[in-house]
C-alpha cells in the first residue's frame, strides 16, 4: 500500500472515498466532520438525527454526496465514547473503517487522522496508530491461494490534515505507522508459512535478505557451527529432523556500535511435532505458528532498521525442526547446553526453552543493557491467560515495567507472572542439573524458571506468547492467523528508551 500525507482540505481530495469519523452522543459533528457537514448542508447532521449513524464503535455509514467534495463518497467510523477513546480504538477503528472502504473497492482512500483533533492524543501517536489500523486491517496472506488474485485491494491511502503546524508530526507519524506495520506483515508472512516451506535453513535465508535490503549486519551459524560454539541444546532438539538447525544473529549498529546492546530473542521452531513425545494429531497444524517468538524479533529488527533507532540492537532467532525420528533426541537424555548446567529431557516437547537457553547463555559475551525474548513457550501460559495476553516474567522489575507499560500502549498486553522458589524447586534434576519439565503446576513459570537458569548477570524479560500469537477467527486489525505480536511492543519499548 502506498502512504502518503497532505496538506489541505479534505473536501477537495481526488480519491475513491474520504473517511471521516464521529464520537458516539455528538449530536452536531465537529473538527474535519463538521466542516464536511456543512459543505453538504447538514446531510451528516441528518444521519445522526434519523438514527442511522451513532457513532458507535466500530460502526461504518456510508453516503454518496451529489455535490460539495471531489470524491463521490464519504465512509464515515464510528469511534465510541469520547471518555472510552484511545491509542489502541484509533488504529482498530481505522483497520475497520479501511477494510470497509477495500471491500466496496476503493483503490485510493483519503482519511483524516482520528483522535488528532478533537480526540485530544498526540499527533504522532494518532497518525502512527491511523496507518497502522490501514495497513494491518486490510493485510492478507493469499500466497498459497491459486485463481486470480483479489481485486478489491486497496493501492493508495492519503493522509489528511487541514492544519499545516500538524505537517511534521503527521510525516513522522505516518512513516512510523508504516515501518511499523510492515514489521508486523513480515511477522504473520512469516508466522503463516508452512512448516514444510519455512525450515530453518530457508527462514535463515529470508532473514538474509530482508537483513540485506534494510541494512542490518548478519551471521547465520549451520548445524557444524552450532555444534562447535557448544549449543548442545539447540543441537538436541533439531537433531530428529533432516532439515538442519540454524542459529540467526541480526544487528543494528545504531549511534553507537561499541554500546551495549539491546538483545531480542526469538524462538523459532519451524515446526514442533513434539517429537518423541509426539503431540497428539488433532490441532497440531498450529504447530507451524512454533516460530512466531522468530517471527516477531524478525520482523521488529526490519523496523528498527528503517526507523533507524539510535540504539545498537541485537536480534537472535535459534531456528530448529522438532520432528521424530531414528536419530532424534529422547526423554531421558542428558544434553550440554552452551550455558554448563546439564539438563535432563522429560519431555522432547519442551523444546522451546532448549533452544531459546543457546541463544541467552551465547548473548552473554555482548554485555547486553537487556534481554528479552519472545516465545509460543507453553499451552500452561494460554490455560492462564487465553489469548488476550502474553506472559511476561522476568529478573529486572525496571525491564518487565517497561514492556508491561509497551504493552499497555500498543494494545499487546503483557502480563507479569511470577518465577519464584517453588517453580525453580520444580525443574531441579534428578540425574542432570536440571530437567527440561516441571510437571503441571505453573507450567508457564516453570518454563520461566528454566530459562531464568541460564541468564548470567543481565537484565532479562520474557515474554510467553502461546496465546497471542495466532488468532483462530478473524479481528478486525488480524484476520485469521499470525498476528505479529511483538513487533509493536517491541519497536515502542525500544524507542521510548532514546
Ligand atoms: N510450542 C509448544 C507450546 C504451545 C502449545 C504453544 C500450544 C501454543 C499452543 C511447546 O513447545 C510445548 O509443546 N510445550 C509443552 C511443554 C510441556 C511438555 C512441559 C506444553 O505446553 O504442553
Ligand atoms: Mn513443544
Ligand atoms: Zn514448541
Amino acid at each position: 500500500m502506498d502512504i502518503s500525507t497532505a496538506i489541505g482540505n479534505i473536501t477537495e481530495q481526488e480519491a475513491d472515498a474520504i473517511v471521516l469519523n464521529l464520537f458516539e452522543g455528538v449530536v452536531t459533528p465537529g473538527g474535519a466532520t463538521g466542516v464536511v457537514d456543512q459543505v453538504l448542508n447538514g446531510q451528516i447532521s441528518a444521519l445522526i438525527a434519523g438514527g442511522d449513524f451513532t457513532g458507535k464503535f466500530k460502526q461504518t455509514s456510508i453516503l454518496y454526496p451529489a455535490s460539495g467534495i471531489t470524491a463521490p463518497r464519504i465512509i464515515l467510523i464510528g469511534l465510541g465514547k469520547q471518555e472510552d477513546f484511545s491509542i489502541d480504538r484509533v488504529r482498530l477503528a481505522s483497520a475497520v473503517v479501511t477494510k470497509e472502504a477495500e471491500q466496496r473497492g476503493v483503490k485510493h482512500l483519503a482519511t483524516i487522522v482520528h483522535g488528532g483533533g478533537i480526540g485530544g492524543l498526540n499527533v504522532a501517536d494518532a497518525t502512527q496508530a491511523t496507518v497502522e489500523g490501514a495497513v494491518l486491517g486490510t493485510y492478507q496472506f493469499t500466497t498459497y491461494k491459486t485463481g486470480a488474485p483479489p481485486t478489491n485491494t486497496l493501492e493508495k491511502l492519503s493522509v489528511v490534515e487541514f492544519d499545516s503546524s500538524k505537517q511534521t508530526d503527521i510525516e513522522t507519524g505516518a512513516q512510523a505507522g508504516q515501518h511499523i506495520a510492515e514489521g508486523v506483515c513480515l511477522a504473520r508472512n512469516l508466522g503463516n508459512a508452512p512448516g514444510n516451506d519455512l525450515p530453518p535453513s530457508v527462514l535463515a535465508e529470508q532473514v538474509t535478505e530482508m537483513a540485506a535490503s534494510v541494512g542490518l549486519s548478519y551471521e547465520i551459524f549451520d548445524e557444524h557451527r552450532i555444534q562447535s560454539e557448544g549449543m548442545g541444546a539447540l543441537s538436541a532438539v533439531g537433531q530428529g529432523s533432516t532439515r538442519p538447525p540454524r542459529f540467526i544473529i541480526l544487528e543494528h549498529k545504531g549511534q553507537n556500535p561499541e554500546a551495549d546492546p539491546v538483545i531480542l530473542v526469538g524462538k523459532g521452531i519451524t515446526f514442533d511435532t513434539g517429537g518423541i513425545s509426539l503431540k497428539a494429531g488433532d490441532g497440531m497444524w498450529d504447530m507451524k505458528f512454533d516460530m512466531c517468538g522468530a517471527a516477531a524479533v524478525i520482523g521488529a529488527m526490519q523496523t528498527v532498521a528503517k526507523l533507524n533507532l539510535p540504539t545498537r540492537i541485537i536480534g537472535i532467532v535459534a531456528a530448529a525442526e522438532n520432528m521424530p525420528d531414528g536419530n532424534a533426541y529422547r526423554p531421558g537424555d542428558i544434553i550440554k547446553p552452551l550455558g554448563k548446567k546439564t539438563v535432563e529431557i522429560r519431555s522432547t516437547d519442551a523444546e522451546g526453552r532448549l533452544a531459546l537457553i543457546d541463544a541467552l547463555a551465547y548473548i552473554k559475551r555482548y554485555n547486553p543493557t537487556a534481554a528479552i525474548d519472545l516465545a509460543t513457550l507453553t499451552g500452561a501460559c494460554v490455560t492462564a491467560l487465553g489469548n488476550d495476553a502474553s506472559g511476561l516474567m522476568g529478573n529486572n522489575n525496571d525491564l518487565i515495567q517497561a514492556i508491561h507499560q509497551a504493552g499497555n500502549r500498543t494494545g499487546e498486553i503483557a502480563w507479569h507472572l511470577p518465577i519464584l522458589e517453588g517453580h525453580r524447586n520444580q525443574i531441579k534434576g534428578d540425574y542432570a542439573d536440571l530437567k527440561n519439565t516441571g510437571g503441571r503446576p505453573g507450567g508457564a513459570l516453570t518454563a520461566g524458571a528454566f530459562l531464568e537458569a541460564y541468564v548470567d548477570g543481565y537484565a532479562w524479560a520474557h515474554l510467553d506468547i502461546a496465546g497471542t500469537a495466532w488468532n483462530n477467527t478473524t479481528r478486525p486489525d488480524t484476520p485469521i492467523g499470525a498476528t505479529g505480536v511483538g513487533v509493536r511492543l517491541l519497536i515502542d519499548y525500544l524507542r521510548n528508551l532514546s
